[in-house]
């Protein structure tokens, strides 16, 4: 990926993975930009207000920084994985206190050691209305502004990104999420980065290129945050033939496009992944199977690497 001029190929890692042989010589050896998995989440880290738990986000830090690795923090602001503390807040001062000291704290704690933020995270519904959160239920929009304005102060170089699902194919949702950061940025919020998660269904891949293209017209820089492509049950050698073309486009996508900063995939060994647990139809949706062997998915990112001209970042 760097000699193509991107940043990175990342993955994520947690206290799960970095103890597991299979999957942690392949991140060692394959990937250079970590994302926490669940460790840097509000419910681990401040599971009752005021009190904060670092043991575990700081061993997926100390891991990176013996490593040489660099790490996307994930997340600060999103309706999933907040703790009832916050989710019953019924007033606009306290949040917004609350979302302040939350953001301080823990920006604060790995400032200068952290590439990018994903300063909130999904924030519409898939009509491109904004998600009931609590956030926006008690703060309107403006949740928005006050996440990133918090996190600029408290880590003034890390990149601050926005990051969401679904934004992979025309519709409702991506036009919302262009609009927003159009009225950020008139606002001059400080927001650098759009992630588009890329969490896809095979079969279903074919506008990536052109939708990840839409995002950045923005001007912002773009980041493919959370790249898998589930396969429906049952799985066969024809699916993952076709999973192995479509992981070529993707990873495409992002080379041909020169402010795609980079592409993280969401886990290693197909065993590991979320997929099967929350969309139990569906399998199969990384590039390693369940015995950490090389899928023909791998050859596909492996095939688009070799053959990418190199596209400085714009
Ligand atoms: C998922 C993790 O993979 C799970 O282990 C965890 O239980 C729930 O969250 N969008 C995101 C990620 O932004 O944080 C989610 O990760 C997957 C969907």
């Amino acid at each position: 990926m760097a000699a193509k001029g991107k940043l990175y190929f990342g993955n994520i890692v947690d206290t799960n993975t970095i103890v597991e042989n299979g999957a942690v010589e392949i991140l060692k050896t394959e990937f250079g930009m970590f994302t926490p998995e669940y460790s840097w989440k509000w419910a681990f880290i401040q599971p009752n207000q005021g009190e904060f738990k670092f043991e575990d986000s700081d061993k997926v830090m100390e891991w990176a920084a013996e490593n040489g690795k660099q790490i996307r923090g994930h997340t600060l602001v999103w309706h999933q994985n907040i703790p009832g503390w916050v989710d019953a807040i019924a007033d606009q001062a306290t949040l917004t206190q609350v979302v302040r000291d939350h953001i301080n704290t823990v920006v604060g704690r790995y400032q200068g050691r952290v590439y990018a933020w994903d300063v909130v995270n999904e924030v519409f519904n898939d009509d491109g209305t904004f998600r009931a959160s609590v956030f926006y239920r008690l703060l309107g929009e403006e949740f928005i502004d006050l996440a990133f304005q918090t996190a600029q102060a408290a880590d003034p170089k890390a990149k601050l990104y926005i990051n969401e699902y679904g934004m992979d194919y025309a519709g409702p949702k991506i036009d919302a999420m262009l609009a927003l950061v159009s009225r950020l940025q008139s606002r001059n919020v400080p927001i650098h980065g759009i992630g588009s998660q890329t969490h896809l269904t095979s079969g279903r891949v074919d506008e990536v290129p052109a939708q990840l293209k839409r995002l950045a017209s923005t001007g912002l820089e773009v980041a493919i945050t959370e790249l898998d492509i589930r396969v429906k049950r049952p799985v066969d050698d024809e699916k993952l033939a076709q999973q192995k073309q479509e992981y070529e486009l993707v990873t495409r996508a992002c080379l041909d496009l020169p402010s795609c900063v980079g592409i993280t995939m969401w886990g290693v060994s197909d065993k590991d992944s979320w997929i099967p647990s929350t969309l139990p139809d569906f399998d199969a949706p990384l590039l390693w199977d369940s015995g950490f062997g090389r899928k023909v998915a791998y050859q596909g990112v492996d095939e688009a690497l070799q053959m990418a001209a190199r596209v400085n970042l714009g």
